[in-house]
């Protein structure tokens, strides 16, 4: 297994780009369960979880080819309708082919993705949208079995809790069901404006993109000849570079950015002192001498993103004050916090709150990975502890950062990937 190892250092300097949004992709690539054509992708980034979809989709039959940061994915060949438990378990965004797959075909099979690290992650809502569309759906042998014999059927969904791939699964759903749905209580993040868009732009009408209340009116089960696309910029990736460039107190910038999916972290680094230039498709971050402390309460777009909690509690370490971080979307998001503790930060927890004193003096040692942006927030602690830092697990932080260190290396940051 690779490791990182990265040592303190005095400044970063220069310029990154900015990869497509893993979270955007996968929605999109499932999406393609719906097209009559072979379908276009531009800027897919290089991660581990885009690499698991496109393997699912070709093991349901269909083909694809992924080179550099382009794909062309063609499912008109596929013949199954089970994803099965060995790929689901690696990837929970798999579920994101149960409402396509039962739109097209009428009947699909999806392992139930188990919790992960930062909680249990119920899938109950997108379940529950589903039955309302028609849908039959039994849980068996650890099974969602679903069937729609008579196709899915438009209607008024109310969401009990926003939920991002639930939303973008009936999206895809309603696409080909035979009426109009009305989704309320819709997710307003950029990836599911991404994917509506894309759609809309095919040819399903979708009202009140961008808004919590969407109606998409759909094709009765005829296909979708979709439109190429280009995949929007990853903001979390954008958001967790700046936080190296505050806590290092570097001046860098970030290219191919769209800063206007990232309005919450900007505030946040701004009351933490940093000061911005920004351009159409660049943000230069100049960070302040003293990190002041924080108040972050983790919400829904388009408040502070909980993807983002783990690194500003990592940035938090070293203000000169008491932050407070509070998550409030999943159950167990905390667990970076044992790890930096190890290298002497003074944190304390109660329940779904941390509480930050900083400045802490950070010394570098081994730890340990947990999940995705919890590692992401280990690595920017290493750039300013002394001594070394090895992160390890790193296959966590592989599934949604596109070559991490060496975008880090290419603006001085002293990391290297390690043989465990
Ligand atoms: C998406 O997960 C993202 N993943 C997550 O990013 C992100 O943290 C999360 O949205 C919140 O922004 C992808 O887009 C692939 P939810 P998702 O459904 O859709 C509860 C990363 O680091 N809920 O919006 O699975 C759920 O338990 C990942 O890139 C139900 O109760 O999250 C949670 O408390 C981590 N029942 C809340 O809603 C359901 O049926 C939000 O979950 C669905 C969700």
């Amino acid at each position: 297994m690779d490791y990182l190892q990265t040592k303190r250092v005095k400044s970063l300097s220069g310029t990154i780009n900015i990869s497509g949004a893993k979270n955007a992709s996968l929605p999109l690539i499932a999406m393609t369960i719906l097209a009559k054509n072979s379908v276009n992708i531009k800027n897919l980034p290089h991660v581990a979880d885009i690499k698991t979809l496109l393997k699912l989709l070709s093991n349901l039959g269909a083909t694809y080819d992924f080179k550099d940061d382009k794909a062309i994915v063609d499912t008109q060949k596929i013949s199954q309708t089970k994803a099965t438990y060995d790929i689901v378990k690696t990837m929970r965004a798999s579920i994101l082919v149960l409402g396509p797959i039962l739109a097209r075909f009428g009947h699909c099979e999806v392992s139930m993705p188990g919790g992960c690290a930062i909680g249990q992650r119920p899938v109950d809502l997108h379940l529950k949208a589903l039955e309302q569309m028609g849908a039959h759906i039994d849980i068996k042998a650890g099974y969602i079995e679903a069937t729609a014999p008579n196709g899915l059927k438009g209607c008024d969904i109310i969401f009990d809790k926003i939920t991002v791939t639930g939303t973008a699964n009936i999206i895809m759903a309603a696409s080909l069901a035979k009426g109009r749905t009305v989704i309320t209580n819709a997710a307003r993040e950029p990836e599911v404006v991404q994917l509506c868009e894309v759609l809309n732009d095919s040819g399903v009408q979708i009202d009140g993109i961008g808004t919590a209340i969407l109606t998409i009116h759909g094709t009765a089960g005829e296909l979708v000849n979709i439109k190429e696309f280009s995949v929007i910029p990853d903001r979390i990736e954008a958001g967790t570079y700046l936080c190296a460039g505050a806590i290092t107190k570097s001046t860098i910038t970030i290219q191919n950015v769209n800063a206007s999916h990232l309005g919450s972290v900007l505030a946040k680094l701004e009351e933490m002192g940093s000061s911005f230039t920004i351009t159409e498709n660049s943000i230069t971050i100049h960070p302040s001498e003293v990190i002041k402390p924080v108040k972050i309460v983790t919400q829904e777009y388009p408040a502070f993103p909980t993807d983002m909690q783990a690194q500003f509690l990592a940035l938090a370490t070293q203000a000169d004050g008491v932050s407070i971080i509070e998550e409030k979307l999943f159950e167990n998001r905390f667990m970076h916090v044992s790890e930096l503790q190890r290298m002497g930060a003074d944190i304390s927890l109660n329940s779904h709150t941390a509480t930050v004193n900083g400045k802490s003096k950070l010394s570098g040692t081994d730890v340990m990975a947990t999940d995705l942006r919890a590692s992401s927030a280990l690595v920017l602690a290493g750039l300013v502890a002394d001594g070394e830092t090895n992160i390890h697990r790193i296959y966590h932080l592989d599934r949604g950062y596109d070559a991490l260190e060496k975008k880090l290396e290419g603006v001085g940051a002293d990391i290297v990937r390690l043989k465990e």
